[in-house]
């Protein structure tokens, strides 16, 4: 059943909830930001940068199409580009690896900008976000003092005009991340169980994205402290080995979240010269599923009762037919079709709406 397709009652008691509170799932990974309000769905490069001014702001090709998407904002954190404006335009460009980091410095920003065009101003935001395993404890309480409050920011537009904004997050709820592609799996967009078989199993789920793999179990729905664990085995290993031979054979140092059109197309031009990819980024993603194969297998050898693996993130698709045969189970395929990236996002939002909006 689609949004339109609801019953007459319900769907004004519905309409009614909806007009009340904005819920949203964000997802600050570090490679990509993405956001999600259950119909839209954004992405964009966790990438700030200084603002340029850009003097000459025509495109000679025709369209704005293709020009990235204008993300220029003012925080408290300062005034940024962010994402793949920052990348093609600022001279001083920031991305990190660090989870402090990456919340003392980045959470906000990247958060405001998600928001800025998925949120209106005068209705309360509810937000579901999440945290790397490892992370959680340490994080979490952090995350919703920094969020759960009315942030003033502003956005300027392509053309340079200034617009303020004022955006009242009432409600910030964090969950370890890999459950977001749980609740995914397990809820429909009214945030109800779809997936009752899914409900009463054990899952394993690994998310491998641009830095961190996390791996975690959830025993019907419920989250298992021993088969869950944080590592580094995200893609940016294997892009630091690819970067690094790059290196060697152009003298460029190319940043790592500039490797992924290359790495997909197969090659990259650097000064003029074509290096091809395609061994070396074979190689690489074969190294890195067979360490995270192991990792997994290991972690788990006592949860040999698990019913199925879920594998997710962004990375999981790219690994996905490297790590086909290693891992000791019955694995989810990854769907050819879906946008891996999206997963724990969505499911974010899925959760905010039964936690809220039920
Ligand atoms: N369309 C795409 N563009 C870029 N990368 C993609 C795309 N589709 C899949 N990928 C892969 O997705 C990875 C990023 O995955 P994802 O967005 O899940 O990571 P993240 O959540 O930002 O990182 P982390 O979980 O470590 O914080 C990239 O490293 C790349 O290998
Ligand atoms: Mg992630």
């Amino acid at each position: 059943m689609t949004q339109n397709e609801r019953s007459g009652p319900e769907q004004s008691a519905q309409a009614r909830k909806e007009a009340a509170v904005q819920i949203v799932g964000v997802d600050i990974g570090f490679g990509f930001t993405k956001v999600t309000d259950g119909r839209q769905v954004e992405v964009f490069k966790s990438v700030l940068g200084d603002p340029a001014d850009i003097q000459f702001r025509e495109s000679l090709m025709d369209g704005s199409s293709t020009l990235p998407p204008h993300r220029h904002i003012e925080t408290e954190d300062g005034a940024w580009f962010v994402g793949e404006l920052a990348e093609s335009q600022s001279r001083g460009r920031t991305f990190t690896l660090d989870q402090d980091k990456l919340i003392a410095g980045f959470l906000r920003t990247l958060t405001l900008t998600a928001l800025a065009s998925t949120v209106e101003d005068g209705k309360p935001v509810r937000l579901v976000t999440g945290l790397p395993i490892s992370y959680y404890r340490r994080h979490k309480d952090e995350l919703v003092e920094k969020l759960q409050k009315r942030h003033e920011f502003a956005t300027i537009d392509h053309q340079g005009v200034r617009t303020t904004r004022s955006v009242n997050i009432d409600r910030v709820r964090v969950i370890p991340q890999p459950f977001g592609t749980m609740f995914h799996l397990l809820l429909n967009d009214f945030g109800k169980a779809a997936d009752r078989r899914l409900a009463t199993e054990k899952i394993g789920i690994i998310d491998i994205g641009f830095k961190t793999a996390d791996y975690t179990i959830s025993n019907k729905t419920r989250y298992s402290e021993r088969g869950s664990q944080s590592t580094d085995a995200g893609i940016a290993k294997a892009f630091k080995g690819i970067a690094a031979a790059l290196h060697e054979k152009s003298g460029v140092n190319v940043e790592l979240y500039r490797l992924y059109d290359a790495v997909s197309q197969g090659s990259i031009k650097i000064r003029g010269r074509t290096f091809d990819l395609e061994k070396i980024t074979a190689h690489a993603m074969q190294r890195l599923a067979s360490s995270i194969a192991n990792e997994v297998n290991q972690l788990w050898a006592d949860d040999w009762d698990i019913d199925t693996i879920v594998v997710t993130g962004g990375g999981g698709a790219a690994l996905a037919p490297y790590l086909s045969g290693q891992l000791v189970g019955q694995v989810l395929e990854v769907k050819a079709d879906e946008d891996t990236r999206l997963n724990n996002v969505r499911g974010y939002q899925k959760y905010g709406v039964h936690l809220w909006q039920r």
